[in-house]
């Protein structure tokens, strides 16, 4: 029983350790800080009635197991002293472990004063969108903010239930709709760290991913400026412009592009009570090209794959994705007629163009 006990113990350790597998454990904030001191407070007194409780029964099964000869056992009716003892001592330890949740929740809730970023994050069926209020921009799939900075999230949801995790900066909060909850973190590191759909929502709710990545704030100034940015239109005659009126055709009933069929990331193309920019189906496209992700973190935006040619569909995810959406994530919005490969080198063309 050791063994199994002590092998689940290690395969739990070592399930955090895998590349690409964010662990609460390796805090890069002070709420996931906070969060993971909690549970090692917890794991270190569970650890000990553990070893305590599992010691006592081992050594009475050694020590008093039946042999040949031995009496019967004297014959016990009740002690209430023990009794008492095995109650108060685990109540105790019970009101330790509330102590240090408590005093861990209002840790995590309390957010400090001073400079803050704005965030509303949106949950589809299943991709994230972020729409910072104080730009007037909206992004998705990555959620680019500065470091040492805090920054207020406020969720929202038209569909279903959702919930925003990033393991390595802060804990899981439900995203309900018709409840708008919020919450901050601070990341004190700069990097990319994976972010999770922590509730079931549907099919594709294990592919609802996003990354948070961490700019220092220089370079979060310039990615913000660039996203202030009108999209640039393409060159006449060029393969780009026969992507944009593409787009144009069959693309923008769902997806916006700011300077071309919105006037801006508030530009109400629907009439919604939505909160964020612009109550679009599917992502708003204008800065596409700088994206490091496509379609909730399913593929990655690999650009230098996509110059044009006859094979684009077998190495752009963009144009694999152009080709058949259901096929790489069955179930989602995405529902565009079968394009031909000229269609998809022009689309790919301008989409990737979009900086
Ligand atoms: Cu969204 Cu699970």
């Amino acid at each position: 029983m050791i063994l199994v006990t002590g092998l689940l113990f290690a395969s739990i350790l070592l399930a955090a350790c895998g590349e690409g597998s964010p662990s609460i454990l390796n805090p890069a904030g002070p709420v996931a800080r906070d969060e993971s001191g909690v549970f090692y407070i917890i794991l270190i007194i569970a650890t000990i009635v553990f070893v305590g409780v599992e010691g006592m029964l081992i050594y009475s099964v050694i020590r008093y197991r039946e042999r040949p000869g031995s009496p019967n056992p004297r014959q016990i009716h009740g002690n209430t002293t023990i009794e008492i003892i095995w109650t108060v001592v685990p109540a105790v330890i019970l009101f330790v472990v509330l102590i240090f949740t408590i005093q861990g929740l209002f840790s995590v809730a309390a957010q400090p004063a001073g400079k803050t970023v704005e965030v509303e994050a949106v949950g589809h069926q299943w991709w994230w969108e972020f729409y910072y209020p104080e730009y007037k921009i909206t992004t998705a799939d990555t959620l680019h903010v500065p470091v040492n900075t805090v920054v207020h999230v406020t969720l929202y949801s038209n569909n279903v239930i959702h919930s925003f995790w990033v393991p390595e900066l802060t804990g899981k909060t439900d995203v309900i709709p018709g409840h708008n909850n919020d919450k901050w973190f601070k990341a004190d590191k700069t990097g990319t760290f994976l972010g999770i759909c922590a509730e079931y929502c549907g099919t594709q709710h294990a592919n609802m991913k996003f990354d948070v990545a961490v700019d220092n704030n220089d370079s979060f100034q310039t990615w913000v400026s660039a996203q202030q940015q009108v999209a640039t239109q393409p060159t006449s005659g060029s393969l780009a412009q026969q992507g944009q009126k593409i787009f144009q055709e069959q693309c923008q009933s769902c997806h916006g592009i700011v300077g071309v069929d919105m006037k801006s990331y508030q530009d109400p193309k629907v009439s919604c009570d939505s909160p964020t920019a612009a109550c679009l189906v599917g992502p708003n496209l204008t800065h596409f090209g700088s994206r490091g992700f496509i379609a909730g973190g399913v593929l990655t935006n690999n650009a230098n794959q996509c110059q044009p040619g006859p094979d684009i569909v077998q190495r752009c995810n963009l144009a694999k994705w152009l080709n058949d959406p259901q096929g790489i994530k069955p179930g989602n919005d995405m529902a565009i007629g079968q394009l031909t490969t000229d269609q998809i080198n022009q689309l790919v063309a301008y989409l990737e163009g979009l900086k």
